[in-house]
């Protein structure tokens, strides 16, 4: 089956048997659903404004802060940052864009204790999305969690689990999902333009910085780095951790394959046609590179199989992020070949679409329409919908770059039960589909 084109409902139907005990969430089921319903119904007739906050206020949360700001259905009621500079920062930028000075917390439990906090768009590196995301549903706020939604698989499935039982809406920030022209292209794609897609491609190509190397030192003192760790293994602080170079270490981040290469990825999966996980994963990479002290390879080609229906399908993956130049006309793109044909897209750029002989048939610019992500957000708040990167989505999205990097660090071509999310054919791999969280009040909900 294909995911739909607009943000209507996408069915999620995969078995629930052998997926690890979630006894937090059955203890709070019955509540957390009523919560869900009243939320709902509260924003389901009326046009008053929808109260926000921001947790994790960095680059892209600033980003997020700089729109809803913005527009005049929306109320940032609160900003939320572990780094207090950043916290003033962000409250700065909300009154001198709105007019109205926020709440500043750095404890994100303070936000989800704000009954007029309907919905919290949540901007922290990768290893908080999924907890916060989970606090978030139980206090009954709808989440716009950023993209990848989850540090690894367990948590994404988690993640939608939370998301059916409260019936809260949860958007990923998959910001191309809202854009024209990828709608554009996919519509191509499902009335089929190029035929039968029986491959798609993403790559992910650019040039990205040396990070260098560090040895542990005391973190800055406007930083609570206790609470920046959260429910991941305590770990020293170093300086090229921060900012946003977390996204380099196993502990925080998910290498660019979760970071830009998700992106490329969900589109990918979604222009193929597939709504299941893949069956099997094979790659090869490494740091051909950068000598510093980034965990994940700069260099990354992965492939995915799927069997949908009985028919193989095949998703590849390719990363080199020291390349200062584009590929096939965009540093981030997919391509889509079918029996007929072959779609070029680029998430920034646009769409070239070709039929037999390179016969040019279809052209559109475009960009990722970050205003539209929100919207269409805002309007399944109001609807009951299922927003455009709704958890599980997001989910099986995230789940092929975790798949990917974890070929990668065990060195092995893996098997995958799509239906228990479970490596069939290598122990140790399969230990990297859930992971270790220290004692926390975030990890509250995921031990
Ligand atoms: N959708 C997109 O196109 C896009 C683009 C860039 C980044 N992102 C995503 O946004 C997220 C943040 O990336 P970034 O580049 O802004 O990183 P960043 O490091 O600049 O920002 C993260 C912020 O979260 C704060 N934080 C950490 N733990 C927190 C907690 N428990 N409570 C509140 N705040 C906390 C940090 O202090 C920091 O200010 C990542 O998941 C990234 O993948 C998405």
């Amino acid at each position: 089956m294909s995911e739909p084109v607009t943000g209507a409902f996408v069915s999620g139907g995969q078995s629930d048997s052998a997926r690890p005990p979630r006894r937090a969430f059955l203890r709070t089921s019955a509540t957390a659903l009523a919560v869900g319903v009243s939320a709902r119904a509260c924003h389901a007739e009326t046009e008053k404004p929808m109260v926000v906050a921001v947790i994790g206020v960095g680059g892209m949360g600033m980003n997020h802060v700089r729109h809803l700001a913005g527009y005049p259905q929306v109320e940032i009621a609160a900003v939320c940052d572990v780094d207090a500079n950043r916290l003033a920062l962000a409250a700065a930028e909300v009154e001198n864009r709105s007019g109205r000075r926020p709440a500043t917390e750095q404890d994100l439990r303070k936000v989800l204790a704000d009954d007029r906090i309907t919905a919290v768009f949540i901007a922290t590196p990768d290893h908080w999305h999924t907890p916060a995301a989970l606090l978030a549903l139980e206090a009954g706020k709808h989440v716009y969690v950023e993209k990848p939604c989850c540090h690894n698989i367990r948590e994404g499935r988690l993640l939608v689990e939370a998301a059916r039982r409260t019936g809260l809406v949860v958007q990923t920030g998959t910001q191309s999902r809202s854009s024209r022209h990828v709608q554009r292209a996919m519509e191509l794609l499902r009335d089929g333009a190029i035929g039968d897609v029986l491959v798609a491609k993403a790559w992910n190509s650019q040039r990205r910085a040396d990070i260098g190397r560090t040895q542990p030192s005391e973190p800055p003192r406007h930083l609570d780095y206790d609470l920046w760790v959260g429910p991941a293994p305590m770990r020293p602080y170093r300086s090229n951790m921060l900012p946003a170079i977390w996204r380099w270490w196993h502990d925080f981040g998910c290498g660019d394959m979760g970071n830009d290469g998700v992106h490329d990825l969900d589109l990918a999966r979604w222009g193929l046609g597939v709504t299941e996980h893949p069956v099997k994963v094979a790659a090869m990479g490494g740091k051909y590179f950068f000598e510093d002290d980034q965990q994940f390879p700069d260099t990354q080609n992965v492939l995915f199989e799927y069997r949908t229906a009985g028919r193989p399908r095949q998703l590849v993956f390719e990363q080199r992020i020291w390349s200062p130049y584009k590929q096939e006309g965009y540093e981030n793109g997919n391509a889509f070949y079918g029996t007929k044909g072959l779609l070029v897209l680029g998430k920034i750029g646009g769409f070239h679409l070709y039929g037999a002989r390179n016969k040019l048939l279809e052209s559109m610019e475009g960009q990722p329409d970050l205003p539209a992500h929100h919207q269409n957000f805002f309007a399944c708040i109001r609807s009951g919908e299922r927003p455009a990167a709704d958890a599980e989505i997001g989910h099986l999205s995230a789940a092929l770059c975790h798949l990917g990097n974890i070929a990668i660090r065990t060195d092995s071509r893996l098997e995958f039960d799509s239906d228990r999310e479970q490596i069939t054919n290598h122990a140790p791999a399969n230990e990297l589909v859930r992971r270790d969280y220290r004692e926390h009040w975030s990890s509250r909900l995921l031990l």
